[in-house]
């Protein structure tokens, strides 16, 4: 007992120094993202053969087509008067890409400039082009590699599960949060914030095996850090404490049907394991079943927007198996993870949009990078920033790219 309160002012007290020291400075600088890494742009589905689609990710504007089944993507400007090409897209042949302001023509698969419709002899031909950016589909998942360079082999970037074999995937959505992307992979890894989920459908279970309250660590040697080769990638949350009832002025406050004479705090290890990595990954094993696999990620948009990205895992062998949980995923797995805004009863993580949402305000104009107020809950979103803070490949900043207004933002007709 002496040792755990020892350990507790351990993480207490390395919060107040971290705190007042912030170890995680290079954290505080990569408000667009880290750079050299995969990041997911879309799902499969959403771009079928010969369709176009533009995204924007850590602010660069991508554009990307499908050509006999495989996924190619160039930068979205025109090197002559840097229009994008996707308000008005042209593909005279398979594998090229004409501006439709004066003819500028590319070659989708390397970004070449191959011809020039309206100066057929050009001394550019073959000299310039637009950049060409590795792509990569996984998980039903369209991958995309931001930064310079050959780029990293995607295991070292993508949650470790999405590589199991037997892994059955069900993407279940895109929706763009106006919350910069740090604020929502705390979010994502916050130990305290369950508390905001309790009302949720699927935690009405009652008894010993409901949610807690909250979750924090005993002790500091709780945290591990997550490496693939030898190098950092993530982080694993293993809070070890469960709180499940507390009290203001003498009204109890606990968990619906928690037992009244159950301790209201227990030190067990919870079954969902949750980890995050770099660049804006999350893992939940055992969500929101048993044997299920999470995936989420907050990816960049810009240094104001992410865009929330979710994915559902499950293991199956045979076909039968993975279309039967595709089709619990779409009709009774996915509502209960994320429903539509507005719709009953809501679903796990569009509380969690509703609290980026407003946390983001604070974080991008207030100030509270170096305003917050942490408590020992927090301890392994500490872990994470001094994790990316250290281990980070690069991070992204503006200059080749500049943020453009909401309705200079190009779609597709
Ligand atoms: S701006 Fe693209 S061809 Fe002129
Ligand atoms: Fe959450």
């Amino acid at each position: 007992m002496v040792k755990e309160r020892e350990d507790q002012q351990d993480v207490q007290s390395e919060l107040d120094q971290a705190q007042r020291r912030k170890p995680w400075q290079r954290y505080l600088e990569a408000s667009l993202g880290l750079r050299n890494y995969w990041y997911p742009a879309l799902f499969s589905r959403e771009l079928p053969e010969d369709h176009m689609r533009a995204e924007i990710i850590a602010g660069e504007r991508l554009f990307f087509k499908r050509i006999d089944g495989k996924v190619y993507c160039v930068e979205d400007r025109c090197i002559h008067r840097g229009v994008p090409f996707s308000p008005r897209p042209e593909c005279y042949t398979d594998n090229t890409l004409t501006c439709w302001f004066h003819g500028f023509t590319y070659d989708w698969r390397t970004g070449k400039l191959v011809q020039i419709l309206t100066e057929e002899d050009s001394a550019l031909l073959g000299k310039v082009g637009i950049k060409a950016y590795p792509t990569q589909e996984v998980g039903e998942t369209i991958f995309v590699y931001i930064g310079d360079g050959a780029p990293h082999d995607i295991r070292e970037d993508a949650q470790p599960r999405l590589f199991d074999a037997d892994l059955v995937v069900e993407p279940l959505v895109r929706y763009k949060i106006k919350c910069n992307w740090r604020v929502a992979a705390e979010n994502g890894f916050d130990a305290a914030h369950i508390y905001g989920h309790r009302d949720w459908v699927g935690f009405r279970r009652g008894g010993l095996t409901a949610y807690p309250l909250g979750t924090y660590p005993s002790s500091k040697d709780i945290v591990r850090v997550l490496e693939e080769d030898g190098k950092p990638k993530g982080v694993l949350k293993r809070d070890d404490t469960q709180v499940y009832a507390a009290e203001i002025d003498g009204v109890d406050i606990r968990v619906e049907g928690y037992p009244k004479d159950a301790p209201r705090v227990r030190h067990e290890p919870r079954e969902t394991e949750v980890s995050c990595f770099m660049p804006a990954g999350l893992q939940v094993v055992g969500f929101p079943k048993r044997g299920m696999v999470h995936f989420e990620w907050y990816v960049p948009i810009d240094d104001d927007h992410h865009m929330y990205t979710i994915l559902q895992g499950g293991y199956a062998k045979t076909p039968e198996e993975r279309e039967a949980f595709k089709r619990e995923c779409r009709e009774v797995l996915g509502p209960l993870v994320w429903n539509e805004p507005g719709k009953e009863p809501a679903g796990f993580n569009n509380f969690d949009s509703f609290g980026r949402k407003w946390t983001h305000h604070a974080y991008a104009k207030e100030d509270w990078w170096h305003r917050e107020r942490l408590f020992k809950p927090d301890y392994i979103i500490m872990q994470w920033r001094m994790l990316v803070a250290k281990h980070a490949r690069a991070i992204q900043t503006w200059g080749n790219w500049q943020k453009p207004d909401e309705d200079d933002i190009p779609q597709v007709p």
